[in-house]
């Protein structure tokens, strides 16, 4: 039995970990695949398209992301298993990351970094957290898991998903249907889905300029969107619009249609725009090496499989 990992830059990081755990296994880091047969089980990031159906004997894939639209992207996928990541550090991580963005733009730090900038001492008005509404895309594992936290600090939260949800203090909004309503209640938007065909450039003008505008205030001088989902979300060139022309107050974006995001984009030099490198949740090498021998594991004893992607739906 041969385990293949296939995930770019941090392949030998993951292998560090992986051999330090397993020293007897047989391991393989592409590009060097030794001979194909021998591969039972893959870990991958973006691996290249048509790479895993060289391999005739693979009988699980194991993502190294919590989302799987780098993997459901190759047009020649063998039709196997797909485990996806889920786990309390990356979970705990995009839970930080995004506290950290709703209370950076609720208490207006863009704002007074500005003011900082030009030694001023001045007061600014704040909204009490009650009267900020946090709308959440995607309430799955990541969603569910920021509503908690933020429910603790207060904020009024609601959520966008595709079937309807039952979670104590957020209300639910389900379906394409209810979109608008949805976004017509939300103050702060944060985004927490996966890339799929229905959700590709979803993050657009439109969707913009339905997000609320009872948010300006006072207080609260505009609407504010937080994207850590994927950048195949969004289209880059709507939000610099919305930015520049305020119909978005501020805007945090860990992740961009191009990564690395070009040198050239205008989005750099926006002063109310926090961009971080697709480092929301990042997927530790020790975490993922647990994980993925566990699924090995399992799928050597016959168990059944934790966080299986579903690929009619995309996730
Ligand atoms: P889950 O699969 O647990 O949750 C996905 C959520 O999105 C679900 O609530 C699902 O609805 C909802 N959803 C999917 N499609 C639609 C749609 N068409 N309309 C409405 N709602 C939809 O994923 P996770 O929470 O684990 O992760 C979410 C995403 O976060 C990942 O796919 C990945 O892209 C991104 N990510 C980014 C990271 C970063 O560092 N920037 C790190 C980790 C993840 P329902 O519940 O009804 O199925
Ligand atoms: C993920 C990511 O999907 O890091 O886990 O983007």
């Amino acid at each position: 039995m041969a385990f293949l990992i296939a995930a770019g830059a941090r392949a030998d990081l993951f292998a560090a970990e992986v051999r330090a755990r397993d020293g007897g296994l047989d391991l393989r880091i592409a590009p060097a695949l030794g001979r194909l047969g021998d591969v039972d089980y893959a870990l991958v990031w973006n691996p290249p398209h048509g790479l895993l159906r060289t391999l005739p004997n693979l009988k699980l894939i194991i993502s190294v992301g919590a989302g799987v639209d780098g993997i459901l992207s190759d047009p020649e996928l063998p039709d196997l298993p797909i485990v996806r990541y889920v786990d309390a550090d990356l979970t705990s991580r995009m839970v930080q990351y995004v506290v950290l963005n709703v209370l950076f733009h609720h208490r207006r730090m863009s704002e007074f970094r500005e003011l900082q900038a030009q030694r001023r001492w001045e007061y600014l008005p704040e909204a009490a957290a009650d009267q900020v509404r946090v709308g959440i895309m995607g309430l799955g594992v990541l969603g569910v898991a920021a509503a908690r936290v933020l429910g603790v600090l207060g904020y009024r939260l609601s959520g966008w998903s595709r079937e309807r949800k039952s979670i104590d203090g957020v209300a639910s909004f389900a379906g394409a249907g209810e979109l608008d309503a949805f976004l017509a209640a939300t103050d702060i938007l944060a985004v927490l889905l996966p890339l799929t065909a229905e959700t590709r450039g979803i993050i657009n003008r439109r969707l913009l300029s339905a997000l609320s505008r009872q948010s300006r205030s006072a207080e609260l001088p505009g609407p504010v969107l937080i994207n850590a989902g994927r950048g195949g979300l969004q289209v880059d060139a709507d939000i610099l619009a919305a930015l520049t022309s305020g119909a978005l107050y501020a805007a945090s974006l860990d992740v961009f249609e191009t990564e690395p995001l070009p040198q050239a984009s205008p989005l750099w030099s926006q002063p109310r725009l926090v961009i971080t490198p697709h480092n929301a949740a990042e997927s530790a090498p020790a975490a993922i090496a647990r994980y993925a021998l566990e699924q090995v594991e399992r799928h050597r004893r016959g168990l059944p499989l934790p966080n299986l992607v579903d690929r009619r739906r995309g996730y």
